[in-house]
């Protein structure tokens, strides 16, 4: 009798520590001032940016998302989230779900299983570009804890922000020439920005950099939407800092002034702990640094934020680490700290390697089987310009991939694999010879748990002498980044150079201009994933691939995500009398 009283108690603990989190959430345009200037900004429940998610290991979070936008499609991606069991709720308009019509709502449905710190973003069109992102934060489940300890946390969710709205860079970037967006007039933290004035204007240099003119002083009235979050810390404490790039273009920089930063989570992973005193993140990472308040407690601190890997024309986010000694207002007593030089690419690789899995990690599967080559090249249609990967272009299909797997539709995509790899002799450091490239919507299929090895190329763009950072993001998988290397990757030679041992498990990874990056990751997780850069107008100009996996092992999708294309047609057939 004992024995059974010890499972009741034991299953009840269990159903009770693991919540079901229900949200009702509305999106919906609304006027905003993130970075001082009136704009449009998607709002989630009148929120920008959308509230933040907190949940525990091994909760299942519920969102009824309700379209309140008058004339657009709307989904919600849940980034770091691998979807065990649950590929419908991936949120990837055209690969996983139709986008939601105005008026209507869809619910997502999927289970978190392990601590991290993650994000949310539309993926439709470019409303991440428009500010649909929050913050999606996972703690330890009851009666766990975390192999980290820290006295207190902040989150800050770093985004890029411009005046021009999304209709008009789309517009643009679908233009033949085309308009790129160019650089952004901000850099947000936690949605807050300030374009025509700096609060560190007193430090002339950090303006001029940026502008002939140096920026005025910035003043906020009460309740200011532009007004920075300051961080308010008490001394000799240690803080978890969580952060995540939601950026549509920017490269970003982290540095806390007079203080080091201990990296110890990367993509809601943990990795071996490095001091460092500044942190690179692209769009699409997530990171979370452990600071010890242990500088001159009558003093404040800058934080900055500043664009790398692009010519910087955005002007640093900055905010303030308050310790609560000193006083609120009391500016820091110099000026805030300089990003590193924008193009110093051995400084962003050499960050990136210092990067591994915590002591004591499994090591990943020793072999691969199946390989791919993929080759990122900027080219032409018809004198659009587009990205291609082994020359071509992705357009995702009006019928999302996984309704037309599930219900074997024939004209729902092309069924023919796109290249695996691309002719050796290609020059990836001239412009491509061969400018123009063709549209597809083929994908990658692999069998279930098959170990794959993806090596990506860079190559220079359409003007010479230009390469650019991508920073690849993998729906439903973490993977291991086995490596990185300069120029054209040479098969049988450079695998010799992969660290199998220790590598980190990633979901988003750096490729760096004119150089490779190779990762494995197990087909484990049955259902239609997206992998692509991260740069949202690179994506929608056609950059990323689809991988499938484990197709015959799908569970039921709702009908739900499949009302649109040739599925709507199916569904309605299925149910005639
Ligand atoms: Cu955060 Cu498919 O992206
Ligand atoms: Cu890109």
């Amino acid at each position: 009798m004992g024995v059974w009283w010890i499972v009741v108690v034991a299953i009840l603990a269990h159903t009770a520590s693991a919540a079901v989190r229900v949200y009702d959430w509305e999106v919906e345009y609304k006027f905003g001032w993130p970075d001082c200037k009136e704009g449009m900004v998607m709002a989630v429940n009148g929120q920008f940016p959308g509230p933040t998610i907190h949940a525990l290991a091994g909760d299942t979070i519920v969102v009824h998302l309700t379209n309140k936008l008058a004339t657009e499609g709307l989904v919600i991606h849940w980034h770091g989230i691998r979807q065990l069991g649950s590929p419908w709720a991936d949120g990837a308009a055209g690969v996983t779900q139709c986008a939601i019509n105005p008026g209507e709502t869809f619910t997502y449905k999927f289970t978190v299983d392990k601590p991290g710190t993650h994000f949310y973003h539309g993926h439709y069109g470019m409303q991440r570009t428009a500010g649909l992102y929050g913050s999606l934060i996972i703690d330890a489940a009851k009666g766990k804890r975390e192999p980290l300890r820290y006295d207190g946390e902040f989150n800050l969710l770093l985004s890029d922000w411009w005046h021009e709205s999304i209709l008009s860079q789309e517009l643009g970037l679908s233009s033949r020439p085309m308009r790129w967006i160019g650089e952004s007039q901000s850099i947000l933290i936690n949605g807050r920005g300030q374009f025509n004035c700096s609060i560190a204007a007193q430090f002339s240099n950090i303006s001029a950099q940026f502008s002939n003119t140096s920026l005025p002083m910035c003043t906020f009235k009460k309740g200011d939407q532009c007004a920075p979050e300051r961080l308010h810390v008490e001394p000799n404490k240690t803080y978890r800092i969580r952060l995540a790039s939601s950026t549509a273009l920017a490269s970003l920089n982290l540095a806390v002034q007079g203080h080091k930063l201990v990296v110890v989570e990367a993509d809601g992973n943990y990795i071996e702990p490095f001091v460092t005193d500044d942190i690179d993140i692209y769009s699409g990472e997530t990171y979370s640094v452990l600071l010890t308040t242990n500088q001159d407690p009558s003093q404040n601190y800058w934080i900055s934020v500043g664009v790398r890997g692009r010519k910087p024309k955005t002007p640093p986010a900055l905010t303030v680490l308050n310790y609560v000694t000193a006083p609120t207002s009391k500016p820091p007593s110099s000026p805030p700290p300089v990003t590193p030089q924008w193009n110093d690419f051995e400084r962003s690789k050499n960050f990136s390697k210092k990067i591994f899995a915590p002591r004591g990690s499994p090591s990943p599967p020793q072999k691969s089987k199946t390989r791919l080559i993929l080759l990122n090249t900027q080219n032409l249609i018809d004198g659009f310009t587009k990205w291609a990967i082994n020359n071509v272009s992705l357009a995702v299909p009006g019928t999302p991939y996984l309704g037309s797997i599930k219900y074997k539709l024939k004209r729902g995509f092309n069924r023919k694999s796109p290249p695996t790899s691309f002719p050796m002799d290609y020059d990836i450091m001239n412009p491509p010879r061969y400018r123009n490239t063709t549209q597809g919507n083929g994908i990658y299929i692999f069998p279930f748990n098959a170990t794959v090895d993806v090596i990506l190329q860079n190559a220079n763009g359409l003007d010479a002498n230009a390469s650019e950072i991508h920073p690849w993001h993998l729906h439903g998988h973490d993977f291991w980044v086995l490596g990185y290397g300069d120029g054209k990757f040479r098969p049988g030679v450079d695998e010799k150079t992969y660290n199998l041992r220790n590598p980190p498990l990633r979901n988003t990874v750096a490729l760096y201009p004119y150089g490779w990056t190779a990762l494995r990751f197990v087909t484990d997780n049955p259902g239609v994933w997206f992998f692509h850069c991260h740069i949202e107008p690179h994506l929608h100009m056609g950059m990323g691939v689809v991988f499938a996996e484990g197709l015959n092992r799908i569970g039921n999708i709702p009908d739900e995500a499949l009302g649109c294309g040739l599925t709507k047609q199916f569904l309605i057939n299925r149910f005639r009398p």
